[in-house]
């Protein structure tokens, strides 16, 4: 009965410390796994809000925040990325576009590469407007250049 009971009690602590040892491995695995998942994300949000629509006049407005122009013409409001498709210098406007002062190359104004070294046109970037009347550019969806956000008019 004693030695019964001594099998008994051993097969009972194997068991226990199996279920311990198997957690404990359990645990470690869980706790690299998620180790492998980013806690913060450092990248700026691709959603940016602009501000109020009526505070970008008709012609070419620049943000140098978000290296940006807001266009506002016939078509309604757009927005071009001012970043340079060659090295990413900050395009400035010209007369008929837009030129880069890193390497020289020039931009129409519809963002399409002229001249110099840059490989491809400038980008147009998605415009929304916000449940509060704010302005949003999308970064992360590009637009053809003839997209346009066309704005309700005033009194209607
Ligand atoms: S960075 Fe604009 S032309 Fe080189």
């Amino acid at each position: 009965m004693s030695e019964e009971r001594e099998v008994s009690r051993r097969r009972f602590f194997r068991w226990g410390a199996t279920a311990a040892a198997v957690v404990g491995v359990m645990g470690h695995a869980a706790a690299w796994t998620r180790s492998l998942v980013a806690n913060v994300r450092y990248e700026p949000p691709k959603r940016r809000t602009l501000g109020a629509p009526d505070q970008f006049p008709k012609g070419r407005t620049f943000l140098s925040d978000e290296k940006l122009f807001i266009v506002r013409d016939k078509l309604g409001l757009r927005a071009l990325s001012a970043v340079c498709s060659h090295l990413g210098c900050t395009v400035g406007t010209s007369k008929a576009g837009y030129h880069c002062p890193c390497h020289g190359s020039r931009f129409a104004a519809d963002g399409a590469n002229l001249e110099g070294p840059a490989p491809r046109p400038l980008v147009w970037y998605a415009l929304s407007i916000a449940g509060s009347g704010a302005l949003i550019v999308d970064l992360g969806k590009e637009v053809a250049a003839d997209t346009a956000l066309e704005l309700p008019r005033r009194g209607s």
